[in-house]
């Protein structure tokens, strides 16, 4: 049977991705989502990759009567929804400094309104957008899952507020399963160049900094202090290519919905295991894309740590998947978007 998956926040960058990944594989997702950092073009890029038409319900995860009639207009036309992929969130580390109660009701508060939800349709299968966020400073690498959980913002409180409703939800009720997803750097975009990551207004993160200086759209990129204890200063991190990313959640829905998966939760790295700093990820992107990106190192972005990457041993023993994409390809396949893409995606097509 094709198994219906509800994939909250699947208009986004990671949903997009993994809309198609779940298609391809033989899945159906339909997605719930509230476009609050995303549109309906993305869907119709989705569609266009895979030539098939995607259901997309407009609504927020802390809409209970949405949630409700999404989970019910499935099961009336004989395709009950059998998982729930969680990726609906408010996402920037900075903000949440300064909007710490926006997040913790997005990210938990919707969660909780959500799994309520999933209990009065029956569904008792969740697999959660988690990051690596939630392990804060660390003690030492590689980050493995029992690493100490302690986030340094409140947007990687609501991740591990929200894996802790999880586990308890779980030791309640033996017929819950819960995945947690502890992603490392999601970079890159599809190879079609389609779709990608299209952040609103400045964006938080590196990648999409090195693609908008390489357009033109920011002057210069700023390499947030060149004094760790790294080989060459700059800090290190675990990039991973979204679309091994995307492959992760089927392998982890995969798991979920058959007889392998005993324990109700689960937590699991989403990384290469592979570290590389600013200044590779730069060099790799010049070479690969051809294109200069001017740079000066600037002070120290507060809270940030050194290093991190993942020990991905679980997720490849377990689930069986292992990322295969390399930080070439990233850059490869990530610029490929932004030059295809220079503004992001249009309102309408
Ligand atoms: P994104 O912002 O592109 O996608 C999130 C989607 O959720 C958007 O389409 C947004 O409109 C939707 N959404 C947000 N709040 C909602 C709500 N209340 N109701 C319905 N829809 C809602 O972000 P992304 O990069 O694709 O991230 C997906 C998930 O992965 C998030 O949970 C994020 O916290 C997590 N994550 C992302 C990264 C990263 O670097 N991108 C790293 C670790 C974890
Ligand atoms: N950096 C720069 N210049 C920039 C942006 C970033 O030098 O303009 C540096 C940072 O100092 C860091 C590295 O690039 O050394 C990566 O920074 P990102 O902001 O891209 O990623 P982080 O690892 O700091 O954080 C990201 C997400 C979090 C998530 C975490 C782990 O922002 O939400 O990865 O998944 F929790």
């Amino acid at each position: 049977m094709e198994h219906s998956i509800l994939v909250a926040g699947g208009a986004g960058y990671i949903g997009t991705h993994t809309l198609v990944s779940l298609i391809q594989t033989g899945y159906r997702p339909v997605v719930f989502d509230n476009f609050s950092n995303s549109g309906i073009v993305a869907i119709e890029r989705v569609e266009k990759i895979t030539g098939v038409a995607v259901e997309c319900i407009v609504g927020d995860i802390r809409d209970a009567s949405a949630l409700d009639s999404a989970f019910q207009q499935c099961a009336d036309r004989g395709q009950p929804v059998s998982c729930v992929l969680h990726l609906a969130a408010l996402k920037a580390v900075g903000e949440s400094n300064s909007m710490p109660l926006a997040y913790y009701d997005n990210n938990v508060t919707g969660t909780l309104v959500l799994l309520e939800a999933m209990r009065r349709a029956g569904v008792g299968t969740i697999v959660f957008s988690s990051s690596a966020t939630v392990y804060g400073e660390p003690e030492f690498l590689p980050f493995v899952e029992t690493h100490r959980i302690a986030p340094t913002n409140p947007y990687g409180w609501t991740k591990a507020m929200v894996e802790q409703i999880l586990r308890d939800l779980c030791a309640s009720d033996p017929a819950i399963k819960a995945i947690c997803l502890r992603y490392f750097n999601p970079i890159g975009a599809h190879e079609s160049g389609l779709i990608g990551e299209d952040p609103r207004g400045e964006p938080n993160n590196l990648f999409p900094y090195i693609t908008r200086t390489a357009v033109g759209r920011s002057a210069c990129l700023r390499i947030f202090g060149d004094d760790y204890d790294t080989p060459d200063g700059t800090g290190v991190r675990d990039y991973v290519h979204v679309a091994d990313l995307a492959d992760g959640h089927v392998k982890a829905i995969d798991y979920a919905l058959s007889s392998r998966s005993g324990q109700g939760f689960a937590a699991f790295n989403l990384g290469t295991g592979r570290g590389t700093s600013v200044k590779e990820l730069i060099g790799a992107f010049e070479r690969e894309s051809g294109v200069p990106v001017p740079h000066q190192v600037t002070s120290r972005r507060a809270g940030d740590i050194g290093e991190a990457w993942a020990d991905p041993a679980l997720a490849n023993q377990v689930l069986g998947w292992a990322a295969r994409r390399s930080v070439d390809q990233m850059c490869r396949d990530g610029w490929n978007w932004q030059k295809n893409n220079p503004d992001g995606y249009p309102e309408k097509e």
